[in-house]
């Protein structure tokens, strides 16, 4: 078999955030959240499978990757494996369209596209649900990179829950709202911690439970304003999530720190001109970027604002983008 099949995926932005797993292995999640789709932000991936390959090979950005992603690549590689009932290895070539090294989380488009890529190589042609489910085994927040527009992600936490019941759907297509994710790049250094660990330290925070008990209503009222395009009646919500994300990482043991002085000056900054009239709300993921969501016809002039900030290294504003999709050019 020899069938060479290239995949786009694009990352995505939460706005109710995962943070910590209740099934770790399976990357099950403790809570539902809710997402956009990154436009602007892609990764494309080439996968084939060849019978004259002994193990697997995994290139990233042109360079064999690091022992870390290999091995990560090549587990759900396995998985695809496995689903197809084959044995045979895998070429597999991925490159974003935005720096690794800018700090933007890149696992969610890598792991959508390769888990698409991957399943059309192998011949199975999975449903939009399956591969949410599978692209979650590979990177939690990739099961929300397979569909389009406006997404959320069913955590699936109740004791008799299987792992085909967690999985990301499409709440709203991308031309829905003209929302912007005006991104403030504040650090090009590679995370400290990755992801992956913060999930796993979440549960030393004596706050977990808290969030986790109080979360549902945050996350009824969000996907209700969300659907209605009420960019005010969902901001405080989401500046909210993102401090309480980053609360439960400080007080981890031991604790993760991803601010900078930077970020906390772009923080304040968009409350400052919130209060003169710019209706915009801040998020973080895990990294000192700030991501900043304003209504379309506001980005521009964000995007002004934010250049002039010290310490801000580069602004980039991505519109909702669509789901992962076969393409016809590939890497290799
Ligand atoms: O998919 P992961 O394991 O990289 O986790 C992503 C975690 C956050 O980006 C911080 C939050 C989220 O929901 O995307």
């Amino acid at each position: 078999m020899s069938n060479k099949i290239t995949a786009l995926a694009h990352s995505n932005l939460a706005l109710i955030k995962y943070w910590g797993n209740h099934d770790a292995k399976l990357r099950m999640p403790l809570n539902d959240s809710l997402s956009m789709t990154l436009d602007a932000l892609t990764t494309e991936t080439t996968v084939e499978f060849d019978s004259a390959l002994e193990n697997d090979e995994v290139v990233v950005g042109g360079e064999p990757a690091d022992e870390k992603t290999f091995t990560r690549v090549a587990e759900q590689l396995a998985r695809i494996r496995q689903l197809a009932k084959i044995e045979t290895r895998a070429r597999t070539h991925s490159r974003n369209n935005f720096p690794s090294a800018a700090g933007l989380a890149s696992s969610a488009s890598a792991f959508a596209a390769l888990t698409l890529a991957g399943t059309r190589a192998a011949g199975l042609e999975l449903d939009e649900r399956a591969l949410s489910v599978l692209a979650r085994q590979g990177s939690g927040s990739a099961a929300r990179s397979i569909p389009g527009g406006f997404v959320e992600w069913l955590a699936a936490t109740n004791v008799t829950s299987t792992s085909d019941q967690s999985y990301a759907r499409q709440l709203m297509p991308p031309e829905a709202w003209a929302l912007r994710d005006v991104i403030a790049l504040v650090s090009a250094d590679a995370k400290k911690v990755g992801s992956t660990e913060g999930h796993a330290l979440a549960h030393t925070s004596p706050f977990l439970g808290e969030r986790i008990s109080r979360l549902p209503m945050r996350y009824h009222r969000v996907r209700r304003e969300l659907l209605a395009k009420n960019l005010k009646g969902m901001g405080a919500d989401i500046e909210a999530e993102a401090l309480e994300l980053h609360m439960l990482a400080m007080t981890s043991r031991p604790p993760i720190f991803y601010w900078t002085p930077e970020t906390v000056r772009v923080m304040d900054a968009v409350r400052a001109w919130r209060a003169e009239g710019l209706e915009a709300y801040y998020t973080l993921d895990a990294g000192p970027n700030a991501h900043i969501l304003v209504q379309a016809s506001d980005a521009a002039e964000l995007a002004q604002r934010l250049r002039a900030l010290e310490g801000v290294r580069a602004v980039l504003s991505s519109a909702p983008g669509g789901g992962a999709r076969v393409i016809e050019t590939h890497l290799f």
